[in-house]
């Protein structure tokens, strides 16, 4: 079937039930009804055009079969009902990245939840304290799961409408792919990359084709939702000849800045929402390249062939969201430090436990990464907070690498005046970057590297928060 519109096309699969849309780029209204029924996600093979000129198309696992998975988009303080069948091979979950959510309903595998069997279901029904840009995905073997296609994004509306005319979201992922354009198989769990910068890549999609095309007018102002759902590629995004504005960071909002040179860049998980006047003529195309390798055309804004919109410019600032704000002051701050990897001159760490040399480590449980020594998830949490104090997390990035730190269940800030509230933060080698939250979300909450490589290699630990 022909639709005009092909790159939105995913977009519009599925069906709404109340209070959750799956909407096309220009449609904003929300419905208010009573649910009567989840949201099926199944999670299963499928498969995508993911190559330029491949024969066949490539074969992924996707909700629904198709990658991304449906857009799910829900006004603020609204409910999201899903339930997940699992038709793959392997157990999985769906985690909800950067929703401060109930715990029963965050989809750890082995903390949160028991991971859901193949053929089994699962229901996520929680409400969304904040309005953003957020992404699901699974939380078990994720660095297999999420390469193969699962994940999808999560759109959370604020009260009231804001003024663009487009609102358009952006998934960019690297996919491995081999010469006939399948996923490279024989590479997952490949200790090597493991221990260096994780999976990379070789083909870049945008909404799982291989050419991001977005339909605007010259005039138009438009949101753009960047979401990067690589295992562990650092996307550099160039927005060419355009102004962007940032106005959101992991979903909340930022007092706006330009963008430098029109260059973003996102680690692993994180999103970023720009405000784009398109200056451009009518009839132009302007590209948006990525060029952490070198410059790859990642996405056209194609414009029409009609006279340029005049509509008003006011400063655009989002609602904040209600989060709390940190006693910097009191805080206790516990220390994470990062060690292993690649040339990080560490002879050996405990893992359950047990103390191992590395090559034993890597031998027998392919662990090359440690937090304050310990690879891999942990018996006990790295702290327990009494709800509503405030928790300072001192990471001391003691490797070669970069790592993207992520925390579960918390948006948190730096102590730098007008410091954003991230949930994911990138690390720098040899750097040292403290954050502080305030632990009021009860619960188990992991905090590890979104390089999924990286966390499957032992960068994972967890935090309570008493009820
Ligand atoms: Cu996006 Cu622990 O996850
Ligand atoms: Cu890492």
């Amino acid at each position: 079937m022909l639709k005009p519109n092909t790159t939105r096309r995913h977009f519009l699969a599925g069906s709404a039930s109340a209070g959750l849309l799956f909407a096309g780029a220009r449609i904003f209204q929300t419905r208010a009804l009573a649910t009567p029924a989840p949201l099926v996600f199944e999670a299963k093979p499928g498969t995508a055009n993911l190559l330029d000129g491949a024969e066949n198309p490539t074969s992924i696992w996707g909700y629904g079969g198709v990658v991304p998975g449906p857009l799910i988009r829900v006004r603020r303080g609204g409910e999201v009902w899903v339930k997940l069948k699992n038709a793959l091979s392997q157990p999985t979950t769906i985690h909800w990245h950067g929703i401060r959510i109930d715990n029963a309903m965050d989809g750890v595998a082995n903390l949160t939840q028991q991971a859901v069997p193949p053929g089994e279901t699962f229901e996520y029904r929680f409400t969304v304290p904040d309005a953003g840009t957020f992404w699901y995905h699974p939380h078990n073997l994720s660095w297999e799961q999420v390469a193969r296609g699962l994940y999808g994004a999560l759109i959370v509306e604020e009260d009231e409408r804001v003024d663009v005319d487009q609102d358009i979201v952006m998934i960019a992922d690297d996919w491995r792919l081999n010469g006939d354009g399948a996923i490279d198989e024989a590479s997952f769990g490949s200790i090597g990359e493991r221990a260096h910068a994780g999976r990379l890549g070789n083909v870049l999609t945008i909404n799982g084709t291989p050419l991001g095309s977005f339909d605007v007018r010259s005039g138009e102002r438009i949101r753009l939702r960047l979401i990067n759902t690589c295992n562990s590629r650092i996307l550099q995004l160039r927005f060419e000849d355009l102004e962007p504005t940032i106005i959101a960071l992991d979903g909340q909002a930022i007092s706006p800045r330009p963008l430098k040179h029109g260059l973003i860049s996102l680690s692993p998980a994180q999103r970023a929402d720009l405000l784009i006047d398109m200056t451009g003529e009518p009839g132009a195309t302007q590209a948006i390249t990525e060029v952490s390798v070198s410059r790859l055309v990642a996405a056209t804004f194609n414009y029409a062939n009609k006279e340029r919109l005049e509509r008003d410019r006011p400063d655009l600032v989002l609602p904040s969201n209600n989060i709390a704000p940190p006693r910097i002051k009191d805080a206790r701050v516990v220390d994470l430090v990062m060690t292993g990897g690649a040339m990080g001159r560490v002879s050996e760490m405990m893992h359950k436990g047990k103390s191992y040399g590395m090559r034993e480590l890597v031998q027998e449980h392919g662990l090359v990464w440690a937090f304050n020594g310990n690879a891999g998830m942990p018996e006990a949490p790295l702290f327990s907070a009494k709800r509503g104090e405030t928790i300072g997390v001192r990471m001391v990035n003691d490797t070669q690498w970069p790592h993207a730190m992520h925390f579960h269940g918390h948006h948190f800030r730096e102590a730098k005046e007008d410091a954003p509230w991230r949930d994911t933060l990138q690390v720098e080698r040899n750097e040292t970057r403290t954050v502080y939250f305030v632990a009021d979300n009860p619960g188990k909450w992991m905090i590890h590297c979104h390089m999924l490589e990286h966390q499957a290699g032992g960068m994972a630990t967890w935090f309570q928060v008493e009820t």
